[in-house]
C-alpha cells in the first residue's frame, strides 16, 4: 500500500453523524497529508525535533517516539544521529503501524524502527532512554493518565535524557485562545481544508484532542522532575517543548 501522495478527504463529504476521531485505516492511510496539511509549519517542527534529538541522543541508549505514526520523526532522525541508538516507535493504532512499516520498506530502512503496539493510557514502561519523543501525542492521552505517564518518562530516562513535546495549545485568555484558533482555521483554509472539512474535524476532535495551555503543559514536565524546560517552537496555538532530565 503506498503512504504517500493519498490527498485526505476523510471529513469532505457530509456526515449524517460525526463519531469521535479515530486513527483507523481511512486515517492512517491519508495521515501523511493530513498532519502536513493540519500543523502549521510541520516540516520545519519535525527537522528541528530530529536535530534535537540528533543532540542528545547516546551511543547505545534506546530513543522512543511515543505515537510514532507513520515513523516521520524516527525516519528523519536516523539519518542524522552520530551515534548507534536503538530506535522503538510506540502507537495504539495497528494501522498506523502498518503504514509506518511500509514507509520504511519504501524507503529501504526495513527494521530501522523497532514498533510496538501499546496504549500510552495505560502508561509505558521507558528504559536507558536518552530522548523520549511525544509529538501532537499527549493531547490525545487521557487527561487524568497525563502526569503518570510524565513521571513515569522522567523515571525511565537517563541522566541528562531529553524528552521533546510538541502540543496544541490553549491561549491564556479566551481572548487569544479565540484569536488563535480563527488563525489556525484560516491556516486550514489556505491549505485547500473546505468550511464543512474545518467544522466536522473540529466536531470528531472535541473530547479526543484535550489541549492544555502552553504553562499547564510546563507545569506536568517540571512537576515530573525535569529539572529544564525551553518552548523551543511556537505558531498561535502550537507548541513544542524540550524538557531536560
Ligand atoms: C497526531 S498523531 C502523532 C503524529 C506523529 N507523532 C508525527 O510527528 O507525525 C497521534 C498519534 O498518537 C497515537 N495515539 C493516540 N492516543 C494514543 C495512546 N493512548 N497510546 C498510544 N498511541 C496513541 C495515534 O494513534 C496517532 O498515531
Amino acid at each position: 500500500m503506498a503512504t504517500r501522495a493519498v490527498i485526505d478527504k476523510v471529513f469532505a463529504n457530509e456526515l449524517e453523524r460525526v463519531s469521535d476521531f479515530k486513527f483507523d485505516e481511512a486515517v492512517a492511510g491519508v495521515f501523511d497529508d493530513m498532519v502536513s496539511r493540519s500543523v502549521p509549519m510541520y516540516a520545519e517542527i519535525q527537522r528541528m525535533l530530529a536535530e534535537l534529538a540528533a543532540g542528545f541522543a547516546t551511543e547505545g541508549s534506546n530513543v522512543y517516539d511515543l505515537g510514532c505514526s507513520t515513523g516521520t520523526t524516527l525516519a528523519l532522525l536516523h539519518e542524522q544521529l552520530a551515534v548507534e541508538a536503538h530506535l522503538i516507535g510506540i502507537d495504539n493504532s495497528a494501522e498506523m503501524l502498518e503504514q509506518c512499516r511500509t514507509k520504511m520498506a519504501e524507503r529501504n530502512m526495513p527494521g530501522v524502527i523497532d514498533l510496538r503496539l501499546a496504549d500510552l493510557d495505560e502508561g509505558i514502561a521507558i528504559e536507558n532512554g536518552s530522548v523520549v519523543l511525544l509529538v501532537l501525542t499527549l493531547m490525545f492521552v487521557r487527561p487524568l493518565r497525563r502526569e503518570k505517564l510524565v513521571r513515569q518518562i522522567h523515571a525511565g530516562m537517563n541522566d541528562n535524557g531529553c524528552l521533546l513535546v510538541v502540543e496544541k495549545v490553549l491561549g491564556d485568555g479566551s481572548l487569544f485562545n479565540r484569536l488563535f484558533i480563527e488563525r489556525y482555521y484560516a491556516y486550514k483554509r489556505r491549505r485547500g481544508y473546505s468550511e464543512l472539512e474545518i467544522a466536522q474535524k473540529r466536531e470528531a476532535l472535541e473530547n479526543v484532542l484535550v489541549p492544555y495551555r502552553l504553562f499547564e503543559n510546563r507545569e506536568l514536565f517540571l512537576n515530573a522532575g525535569f529539572r529544564e524546560v525551553e518552548v523551543f517552537f511556537k505558531w498561535y496555538n502550537f507548541a513544542g517543548f524540550v524538557a531536560v532530565k
